[in-house]
């Protein structure tokens, strides 16, 4: 990573708008004066003009409390509303809001009438199963056109949703289910990856056998057409419930800080946090930097962000983004090379998709491939492209905006987290002149800064740690039922700052550039985990007497997990080979917690390099993961150590 990043330092190019493409652009730098001139104001006014609420705001931020914000509190909306009713109410009903490809390649366009029908005919089952304003329902879908009903269904009903990604497995399904005590699970049977059904519905079955019994029921789409077990007390089928309940549902108005989510993500300990996000602030932001950041023309664009609803990038950028400011999008269901790896690119040239949002990591991917693949396809349509998730490489930038991109169009590079709701740094297209490798900017009515460890802002060109001075409207409202460990992971470092655990370089022209997680966070294929995650879990292998876990870099997927095991001396014994030892391991991570996490490698070792005081020195460790020269170790308790490990991996 480092040598990557001393490179990307060093790039020079610059790419200034296009005459054409600043004279049509949603942006201007009026924005930045405005958010400048009054930050509060300049929200409000986005507030009031992106959203329709039912009751008006009167207060913009109350942070006499900090550090838990409340924005717009006195006025009420409903979420869903703004995302479909409101549109329609707007004559724009026929305009299409989902044009959703299934992997198999059947296909459907849904408008934004028909998505309003669906939506409310999901809520008015969802109120039959019970669910009342303020209840959980977890979501664990495929990329179907239901995922998206459902979350909106929920947000209707004032209910909060906690969507968990389809790859995760029966056991984090069931510690989601239970931290937030869901009491309706949303399902499918199955859906299409890789050519394949992968079930979904058999997965909820066995962490409901294992959660401590909140859910009441659980709502199956029928997608993957594959066999399931059914509980007829519990089990309810979608196309028997949804498609036959009414189409009527008057949607009342919550308060602002009504919450709409919980969404876990990985942070320093095993257990993952659930963070929580409310209606009025979340959707602001949502909406407006899905406007200015994408160069958003609804009437026109095909807008496609490749993400899954299973992480924050799909609440904020395939549901809420654009679905309040009545965007056209593709929904994928699928992987990107099945049935073939020009998959994507078959996409976008049949839906004339005009603006692509996609993570560094598939960028990477379809680089080693070749350009040939998507030189097939016409991307001519293609006018906007953004990236998300980890620092993009200056080449695999330039690759984006050539090979895809045709050479001439804005690259857009957003940095943000689950935490922060939306994006808070990025150019603007049209308005700021771009610079491969660095996110560049603060969004117009974010502050953020650069600290020291010891919090003094670094001025002026220098590296330290990046921090939001100021509470901003899709900010986290807190960790769903730990209001402690919110302020100890966020705020107790540097006091009403927020600390985001990346570090950041600011260069002689105030450009940000984003150097990765200074905390036990990997992030790979822009996904995060966390290395005590997986380290419990392999712990919880019965040969397993320690571990420890390093993100190393990885060229396609930014970092790997690479992880260093020893064996119980009981178990040793049993063990044929370590091939054997290391294989059964990383099956094992992926059985635990889901293949994301499966580790690109485990080596059985006999030491791990600890200091005096115990302490596992994992920078040494991610020395030897990444085929470096190890560093320095004379805090080791043992220095012979290193040499001794290195030895056993050769
Ligand atoms: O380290 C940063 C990295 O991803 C982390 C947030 O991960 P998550 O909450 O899963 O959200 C990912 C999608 C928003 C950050 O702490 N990250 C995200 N975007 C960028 C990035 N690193 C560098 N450049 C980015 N554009």
């Amino acid at each position: 990573m480092n040598a990557q990043i001393d490179h990307a330092l060093e790039e020079i190019r610059r790419f200034r708008p296009s005459p054409e493409f600043a004279a049509q652009a949603v942006a201007d730098e009026g924005l930045y004066d405005a958010a400048r001139t009054d930050r509060l104001e300049f929200w409000a006014d986005q507030a009031r003009t992106l959203l329709q609420w039912e009751k008006p705001f009167t207060r913009t931020l109350d942070w006499s409390n900090p550090p838990f914000a409340k924005w717009f509190d006195d006025g009420e909306l409903n979420v869903a509303v703004n995302c479909l009713d409101r549109h329609v109410d707007a004559g724009l009903g026929d305009r299409v809001a989902l044009h959703w490809e299934g992997e198999p390649g059947d296909s459907r366009d849904i408008t934004y009438a028909e998505l309003t029908d669906e939506v409310k005919r999901a809520a008015n089952t969802l109120i039959d199963l019970g669910v009342r304003e303020g209840d959980r329902v977890a979501i664990y879908l495929p990329m179907i056109p239901e995922a998206v009903v459902s979350m909106l269904a929920v947000a209707r009903l004032g209910a909060i949703h906690s969507v968990v990604f389809g790859g995760f497995s029966a056991d984090s399904l069931a510690s989601r289910i239970d931290d937030a005590e869901a009491s309706v699970v949303i399902t499918a049977d199955g859906g299409y990856r890789k050519g394949r059904v992968f079930p979904l519905k058999p997965v909820v079955d066995e962490a409901l056998e294992k959660s401590a019994g909140s859910v009441r029921n659980v709502l199956v789409v029928r997608r993957g057409e594959n066999e399931v077990d059914w509980n007829a007390d519990r089990d309810v089928w979608w196309h028997e419930s949804v498609a036959t309940a009414s189409n009527e549902h008057e949607a009342r108005a919550f308060e602002a800080e009504h919450p709409l989510f919980i969404l876990y993500t990985s942070g320093t300990t095993g257990k993952p946090k659930g963070i929580l996000h409310t209606s009025g602030g979340y959707l602001t932001q949502a909406a407006f930097t899905h406007r200015n950041v994408f160069d958003l023309h609804p009437e026109r664009d095909v807008y496609w962000c490749t993400a899954d609803v299973g992480w924050i990038t799909g609440h904020s950028y395939v549901v809420y983004g654009p679905l309040a400011n009545g965007a056209t999008q593709v929904l994928y269901e699928g992987t990107p090379d099945t049935p073939h790896p020009g998959r994507w690119w078959e996409i976008v040239e049949k839906y004339g998709v005009t603006i692509l949002y996609t993570a560094p990591t598939a960028i990477r991917s379809f680089m080693k491939l070749g350009r040939q693949i998507p030189h097939e396809f016409n991307l001519r349509t293609l006018r906007l492209l953004g990236s998300v998730g980890e620092p993009i490489n200056p080449e695999a930038w330039i690759w984006y905006r050539h090979v895809i991109g045709g050479g001439s169009i804005p690259v857009v590079d957003t940095w943000w987290q689950t935490e922060t709701g939306a994006i808070m740094i990025s150019a603007l297209p049209g308005v700021t002149d771009l610079k491969p490798g660095s996110a560049q900017v603060p969004v117009p009515g974010i502050s953020i800064d650069i600290l020291d460890d010891d919090g003094t802002a670094v001025e002026g060109e220098g590296g330290g740690l990046l921090v939001a001075t100021e509470p901003w409207p899709s900010m986290l409202r807190g960790i769903w039922g730990d209001p402690e460990r919110f302020k100890e992971t966020y705020w107790e470092k540097f006091g009403d700052k927020y600390f985001a655990g990346d570090g950041a370089r600011r260069d002689e022209d105030g450009d940000i550039w984003l150097l990765g997680r200074v905390d036990d966070v990997m992030n790979v294929s822009g996904h995060r985990l966390s290395t005590a995650e997986i380290e419990s879990s392999l712990v919880a292998h019965p040969w397993t007497a320690e571990a420890a876990v390093v993100g190393a870099s990885d060229e396609t997927t930014g970092q790997a997990v690479v992880a260093f095991v020893i064996l119980k001396a009981s178990q040793v014994s049993h063990v044929n080979d370590p091939m054997e030892a290391s294989e059964e391991l990383r099956r094992h991570v992926a059985t635990q917690i889901g293949a994301i996490a499966r580790p690109r490698q485990v080596f059985i070792v006999n030491e791990l390099p600890k200091t005096r005081s115990g302490k596992i020195m994992r920078r040494l460790l991610r020395d030897l993961a990444e085929g470096r020269e190890v560093g320095d170790t004379t805090t080791l308790a043992d220095t012979s150590i290193m040499e001794v490990i290195s030895a056993q991996l050769r």
